[in-house]
């Protein structure tokens, strides 16, 4: 039997990402009948670019009648930071996985969705993020009143990295200290202009950097990066447990080279085992929030500062990444709803 589309119907129809009701999610702001059809104004705590039409297919059907429905985003505000609504890091207590890769990719996918978007460099010894945007070496950012710097722009987000602060030939062998008093400077004396995420891109490992991260910022969310090998995956546990001891939420794991699409037999390989990351994230109650392929283009692309999601918007990968991005935006705005600390980690 078809429901008539009043708000209370509207309120228990569930979000498509998230699984919750809107209404538990707050999310429907107005429902009018107009011209013989309902019209229905939703906000919701993700970048919703491109999904109107399909939601509104889901809700008329839901409801049994036809729906007009308007989708807005409005991000969710965790506390304390000055020009940036939602901090997320993109970390793994491993090396050369993918961490910078998928951290720009993802926040390149996020401003492509409809969110104001930063990304911020906390590799100090190896930087990445400049090449891998392009910006062209000697680019340094504008000082503002003697005292911070205006993030550099590139592909419509904004970009902090030590690499626009030191010339290619400064050695960036800073001693432990050194390293987050920089990682604090650029937190602090960076004039990030009102931005829904900033994505943090993370150096490999689980020492001082990763603290001083997240004890001097407020950290809405980690997103753990990892390969499907036994040892990537190790390294993975280790970096969710010390994200659980400060109490910072992990928001998902991102498995990256997780396959191989063979040009040459067409079949996919596993090259690295498969599902590893998938097991991770369950074992901690986590979600697996996207898996990407081994791809020479994913690299090739990435080298040349243009990340896929620039390059090839309209492949699968692009829309792989997207697909991501919005899921952690969404899980970050449950978790911060939910606003208990770290509700996904189970000790073990
Ligand atoms: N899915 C992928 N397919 C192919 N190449 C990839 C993929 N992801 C990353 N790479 C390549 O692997 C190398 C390491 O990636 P990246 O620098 O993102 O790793 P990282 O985890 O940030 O490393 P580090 O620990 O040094 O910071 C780069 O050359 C990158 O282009
Ligand atoms: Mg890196
Ligand atoms: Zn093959």
């Amino acid at each position: 039997m078809a429901q008539s589309p009043e708000s209370s119907s509207l309120e228990s129809f569930r979000d498509p990402i998230l699984g919750d009701a809107w209404g538990e999610l707050g999310a429907v702001r107005r429902t009018a009948r107009r011209d013989g059809k309902w019209l229905a104004d939703v906000r919701l705590g993700y970048p919703v670019a491109g999904l109107e039409a399909e939601y509104a297919r889901a809700v008329s059907e839901w409801l049994g009648a036809e729906v007009e429905l308007t989708l807005a985003f409005e991000a969710p505000r965790a506390k304390g930071m000055d020009g940036v609504k939602n901090l997320i890091t993109v970390a793994s207590g491993k090396g050369g996985v993918g961490k910078s890769t998928t951290a720009v990719n993802l926040a390149l996918a996020l401003d492509r969705i409809g969110a104001r978007v930063g990304i911020l460099d906390a590799d100090i010894h190896g930087p990445s993020q400049g090449i891998m945007l392009g910006v062209a070496e000697g680019r340094r950012p504008e000082v503002r009143d003697e005292r911070t710097f205006v993030p550099i722009k590139a592909h419509g987000i904004e970009a902090m990295s030590m690499s626009m602060l030191v010339t290619e030939r400064t050695p960036m062998a800073w001693r432990g200290p050194m390293a987050s008093g920089a990682l604090q400077q650029l937190l602090k004396q960076t004039a990030w202009g009102g931005l829904d995420y900033l994505i943090v891109d993370m150096p490999p490992g689980t020492g001082d950097i990763q603290l001083t991260l997240s004890q001097s910022a407020p950290v809405a969310g980690a997103v753990i990066v990892t390969t499907p090998q036994d040892i990537a995956l190790a390294d993975a546990r280790k970096g969710i447990e010390m994200f659980a001891k400060v109490n910072v939420p992990i928001l998902g794991v991102v498995e990256n080279m997780s396959y191989f699409d063979c040009d040459g037999c067409g079949k996919r390989h596993h090259i690295f085992a498969a599902g590893g990351g998938g097991r991770v994230a369950e074992e901690y109650g986590a979600e697996l929030l996207g898996a990407f392929p081994l791809a020479p283009a994913i690299r090739e692309q990435t080298d040349a500062g243009r990340p896929t999601v620039v390059s090839d918007p309209d492949g699968e990968i692009a829309a792989l990444y997207r697909d991501t991005a919005r899921r952690m935006a969404a899980l970050a705005w449950r978790t911060l709803q939910r606003a208990a600390p770290a509700p996904t980690i189970r000790m073990e």
